[in-house]
């Protein structure tokens, strides 16, 4: 059997150590707040909202949740996000994402302060990754920078390809192996012989949302791979981008789905509220 990352050990790991800076800063007089926005009620939405809200709750982060109904205007989320900014005792703003067709999302985004941008998604946060300047970080892909570090996992000097380009994973997560010094290849759904990019991997991030899209023929001996996909299958199972039993035997080290990088991304968020609050 490969080395299992375990992102709920590690996810658990951080989540801990947060909690005790949060006490630590509590004694100091510094609280830390976060402001979760959701607007409608999708089901999967209100599950992740609902995870963030008790995430913030073991760590010692007061949430204040702000449910809003699906007619909400532009006008009425950009006027609260400007409340928030305003507000001091708010560290952190998250606009729960997908929004209601309606409604602009980068307008919203834009709109969060960059000093609480707490997702990462701000043009200012992702300029600030770009040119490794101290900035917030998004999730998802900082969580994986985690899991290899804190299990030993190198980057420097590795092969590393991400498949994806999305902005919230693909491309943060370039950068971030970038800045780790990993000779860092993006592949995406125009790349020509993507088993010949991903076969040179020692290190792959696989971020493409199809169900166990990448089999052992598309991966390196020994390498390791980060499934970052999470679907459900015919049988309701959960399952990643990767075929985990066909790419196990031939793989260093691996992450399970689930219980490999979704844990990490609340523990990142965590992290960023706490930085926010810190700064
Ligand atoms: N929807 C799915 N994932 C995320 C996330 O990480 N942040 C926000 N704001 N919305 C999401």
């Amino acid at each position: 059997m490969p080395q299992l990352i375990d992102g709920k050990k590690i996810s658990a790991e951080i989540k801990d150590e947060l909690k005790a800076k949060v006490q630590r800063m509590k004694e100091g007089g510094v609280s830390v707040c976060l402001a979760v926005i959701q607007v409608g009620n999708d089901p999967a939405s209100s599950i992740y909202v609902n995870n963030k809200k008790k995430a913030c709750a073991y760590i010692g982060i007061e949430s204040l949740a702000y449910e809003l109904p699906e007619e909400t205007t532009q006008e009425e989320l950009v006027e609260l996000v400007e409340k928030l900014n305003e507000d001091k005792k708010v560290n952190g703003i998250l606009v729960q994402l997908p929004l209601p067709a309606h409604i602009d999302s980068d307008a919203i985004i834009r709109t969060i302060s960059p000093d609480k941008d707490v997702d990462g998604f701000h043009p200012e946060s992702v300029g600030r990754l770009c040119i490794g300047a101290d900035g917030f970080v998004s999730c998802t892909p900082a969580g994986v920078i985690q899991l290899l570090k804190r299990s030993g996992i190198e980057i420097a000097g590795k092969e590393c390809v991400v498949i994806g380009r999305s902005n919230i994973v693909g491309k943060p997560m370039s950068i971030l192996l970038l800045r780790e010094n990993g000779t860092v290849t993006v592949a995406h759904s125009r790349t020509r012989n993507l088993k010949e990019v991903t076969r040179r991997a020692d290190i792959l991030v696989v971020a493409i949302g199809k169900p166990r899209f990448i089999n052992s023929e598309y991966v390196k001996e020994n390498a390791v791979v980060i499934d970052v996909g999470m679907h459900r299958n015919a049988e309701n199972k959960l399952c990643g981008d990767v075929d985990f039993e066909d790419v196990k035997g031939r793989v260093s080290a691996i992450t399970p789905v689930p219980g490999g990088v979704g844990p990490m991304t609340i523990a990142m968020l965590m992290y960023n509220c706490v930085r926010a609050a810190e700064k």
